[in-house]
Formats: C-alpha cells, structure tokens, sequence
C-alpha cells in the first residue's frame, strides 16, 4: 500500500518505519527541515533502541523516504497518518494547533479519495473537526475522504517491539471502505483488530493511559501507606499483580509519573470530560497523588541532608524512564530544579539524556559516568532504572562518596544488601 505519515517524531517516525518494514511504500513528512535533513543522513534524532536499523533498512530499501512537503504526504498515500504533537495548553486541554494546521493542508491538496488517520493522541470528537476543517478547505467539494482514528499505545524505550506486536490495534472508523482499507493494512501485525466508531476509538486512547496513571498513583499511595505501618510495598504490589484480574504491570512505585504523555493526557481527558459535563474527579486525585510521590520523595532528600545549599547531589538518571533520551516532562529533572534551586551542587549522569537535559536543567554538572558523579557527594539519588545502574560496584562507590546515603526513587536495590555495606539507604514504601 501507499502510505504517508506527517509528523516525524518519536510516533510518526516509528509508524513510518514499522510499516516500511512491513513491505509497504511510506512517506514520512515533516514541516522541521533540519529534521528532515537528519533523517535523510539517516541519523535518527532521538535515542530509540534498534531505530536507527529500521530506518536505514527501509531507506536503503526505497520504501521509506522522507520530505518536508506536505503536498507530498497527501499526493502519495492512500492512507494518511497524523502523528504531529498535542502538547498541554497553558489550561491543560489538548493544543490541536498542530492538526488543524495539517487538515486545512490535507485539505487544501486533496485531489482524490484518501483516508486519514488520526495517529496522535486526542481528545474525544477531534474526527468531527478534523472532517469538517478538511471539508472547508477541500478545492473540488466532490473530492471523497474518510476520516478514521488509530491511536497509538507504543512505549518509548520498547517502541519497535510494541509497534510491531501490539496488544490490540484500535480503529475507529465510519466506512466500510476505510476499515477494509485498514484492515489490509494491520491484519498482517497478527493481533487483535478493535473496531469502533472514531469517537470510541478516540476515547479508549485517553482512557487507556488514564487507566495506566492511576495503577501508578494507586500504587504511590499504597506506598505511603506502608511507609506508616511498616509494611512493604514490593511485596504488597508482587501480592496484589498475581491477581489476573489486576495484573502485575504498572504496580511499581517511585517517584510518579512522567513523561510527554501520560501527564498531558490526564490533563487533557480531564479537561474534555469537563467540558462535556463530567468532573472526572477520580482523575483529578491521580495527578495530585502523582505530585505528592515527588514531593514525598524530595521530602526525604532533605530530611537526610538537613540543609540542602551547598551540598554535593549525586543524581543518577536525568530521563523520565529507561532506554530513553526523552527528559520532556521528567520527575528527574523536577527533582533536579528544585534541588539546584535551593543551592544544592547537582552532579548529574545520565546514558543517554545528557544532551536533552542540558537544555532544560541550568545550574548543574554533568559527569560522564556515575562514579564520577558520586566522587565527594553527600548523598546519590537513582533516579532512572536503568540497567547500567544495577550493576553498580557499591564498595567502590561506598569509597567514593563522602557520606553514603543513598535515596533510591525506583526501589532499584536490596535494601539488605545496601545496609550491609554501609549504606544510609531511603527507597519508596518499604521499611
Ligand atoms: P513529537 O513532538 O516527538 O513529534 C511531532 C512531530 O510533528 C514533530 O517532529 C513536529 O515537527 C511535527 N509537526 C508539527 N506540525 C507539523 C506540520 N504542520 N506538518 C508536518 N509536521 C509537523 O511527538 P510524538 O512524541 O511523536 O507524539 C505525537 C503524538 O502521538 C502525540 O499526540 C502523542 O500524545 C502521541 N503518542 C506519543 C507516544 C510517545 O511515546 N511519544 C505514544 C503514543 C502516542
Ligand atoms: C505511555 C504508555 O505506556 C503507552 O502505552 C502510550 O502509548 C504512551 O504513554 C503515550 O501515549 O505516549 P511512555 O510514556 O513511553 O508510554 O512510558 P511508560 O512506560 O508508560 O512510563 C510512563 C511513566 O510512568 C514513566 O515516568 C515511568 O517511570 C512511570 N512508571 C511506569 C512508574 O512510575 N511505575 C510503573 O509501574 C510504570
């Protein structure tokens, strides 16, 4: 099939590829030349495990080619994916700039029939905009479309793996040509097929990552429930997963969540529900949970150090979760702020984010691996779970610091075996 996919970031460059990949012609558009550029020197311009294979497979194959035209897009697929961003408004709705921007442009160059795709995350009813925008700017009114939606549930860090073998694939639609258009497409991907109207289809996206925020603040606050009588949140969490009916995924406590999507998202769905006349309250005490499993975990912090100006921090981990470079909405670098803010010295190492956080974390010192990092520090923050971070030699850095102590924000250790090495270990929910 012919496919175009607009919006070339960590979801539109990943659709892309994967369906590269799948044998099909693709056109990934993006309006950011320089990214363009990049991806044209087959550079990819973000840290995703195996991307950077894919794409230059399906390059050198001829299926996959990139352009910073959108006329391309809507000239050369049948299909039509938007994958541009929906990032919060200063109010919290979903900022929908970036799709009217395109489907007045999709409009505009429609020639003959086309599906598009709604591939970003947004609110509930965008399709009826989407449609209508297209419509007022279509050239020949006699041009057919159909509009459909196909949220995205990949991870970034695992996103190949979950673009490939999804758990389910969700396609709202209102044709039957567009959902034969769309079933040719995915049934190769060998999972379930879910089809609804595009509405319901918009919905299980907010809802689905709605309901994956409040498993975490669900089990923060467990977490500080355990931290008042004593109990053990890994256990209780272990003992609650093996339930089928709650599954074990999603069960860890920290820091809260972060990331560019399921904080914008919450807000988003919170947002739309009210606007249609539902306080999704229940929602509402997610996000707070969320923000006081930060200011828990930054409590504890200065409960160990006392006074923060002046001392030396050790952060271990700047992106919002492993196997990323992504620190858009990272607990991290929150923590980080507020520590640098209050005087701290922050020496901070990261695998892979350390060119992302530079740009949004001023005021500290990046070092290049994490006993540099904890050479003279007062205390070590793990921040991030990355792999690399457990297979630390705790004796070497126990010699390193000034004062061990340890605050682990990602109960990454044993606290066992930290103590008896000497350690001051603080983890999250656990004795
Ligand atoms: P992103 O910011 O990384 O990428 C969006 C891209 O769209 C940018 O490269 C931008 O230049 C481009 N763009 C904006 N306006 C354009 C225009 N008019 N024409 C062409 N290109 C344009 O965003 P992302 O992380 O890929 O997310 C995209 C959407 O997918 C969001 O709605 C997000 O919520 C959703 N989503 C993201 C993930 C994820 O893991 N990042 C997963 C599932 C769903
Ligand atoms: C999330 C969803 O998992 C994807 O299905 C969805 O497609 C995506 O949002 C999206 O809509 O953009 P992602 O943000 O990449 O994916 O990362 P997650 O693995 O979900 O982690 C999100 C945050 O929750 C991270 O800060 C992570 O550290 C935190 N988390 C996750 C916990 O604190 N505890 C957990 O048990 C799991």
């Amino acid at each position: 099939m012919k496919i175009s996919v607009i919006g070339a970031g960590h979801v539109g460059l990943m659709t892309a590829a994967c369906f590269a990949e799948k044998g099909h012609r693709v056109v990934c558009v993006d309006n950011n030349r320089e990214k363009i550029e990049t991806l044209m020197k087959k550079q990819v311009p973000f840290y995703e495990p195996g991307m950077d294979e894919v794409m230059t497979r399906n390059i050198d194959s001829g299926r996959l080619s990139f352009s910073h035209s959108l006329k391309d897009a809507v000239d050369q697929g049948d299909l039509i994916f938007i994958s541009v961003g929906t990032p919060p408004t200063a109010t919290g709705e979903a900022d929908l700039s970036y799709i009217e921007n395109v489907s007045r442009d999709i409009g505009k160059y429609l020639t003959s029939y086309r599906v598009i795709i709604e591939k970003s995350t947004v609110p509930v009813r965008t399709g009826e905009r989407l449609r209508e925008t297209i419509l007022k700017h279509l050239q020949n009114k006699s041009v057919e479309f159909d509009v459909a939606s196909n949220p995205e549930f990949l991870r970034e860090g695992s996103a190949i793996q979950d673009a490939m073998k999804p758990d389910r694939i969700v396609i709202g639609v209102s044709s039957p040509r567009a959902e034969k258009m769309l079933r040719e497409l995915y049934e190769p991907f060998g999972a379930p097929i879910v089809v609804t109207d595009i509405k319901s289809a918009e919905l299980i996206k907010h809802a689905s990552n709605s309901f994956l925020a409040m498993k975490i603040s669900f089990i923060n606050a467990v977490a500080s429930v355990c931290e008042l009588a004593g109990a053990n949140v890994d256990d209780v969490a272990r003992g609650m997963g093996m339930d089928s009916r709650i599954g074990p995924h999603f069960l860890n406590a920290g820091i809260g969540y972060g990331g560019s999507c399921f904080p914008k998202d919450l807000e988003a769905f919170v947002a739309i529900s009210k606007m249609l006349g539902y306080p999704f309250t229940l929602l509402e005490e997610v996000q707070k949970i969320n923000a006081d499993a930060r200011d828990r975990f930054l409590k504890k912090i200065e409960h160990e150090l006392w006074v923060v100006k002046g001392k030396h921090i050790a952060m271990l981990g700047l992106a919002f979760k492993s196997d990323t470079d992504d620190v858009r909405n990272s607990v991290p670098i929150e923590i980080a702020q507020v520590l640098t803010q209050k005087g701290a010295k922050l020496v901070a190492y990261d695998p892979k984010a350390i060119t992302t956080a530079r740009e949004v974390l001023k005021g500290a010192v990046f070092a290049s691996d994490p006993y540099e990092a904890v050479t003279g520090a007062d205390c070590m923050l793990l921040m991030t779970e990355w792999n690399e971070f457990r297979k630390l030699d705790f004796d070497r850095i126990k010699s390193l610091m000034a004062h061990p102590v340890i605050l682990d924000g990602r109960n990454m250790y044993d606290p066992a075996v930290l103590r008896s090495k000497g350690f001051q270990y603080i983890s999250v929910g656990r004795p």
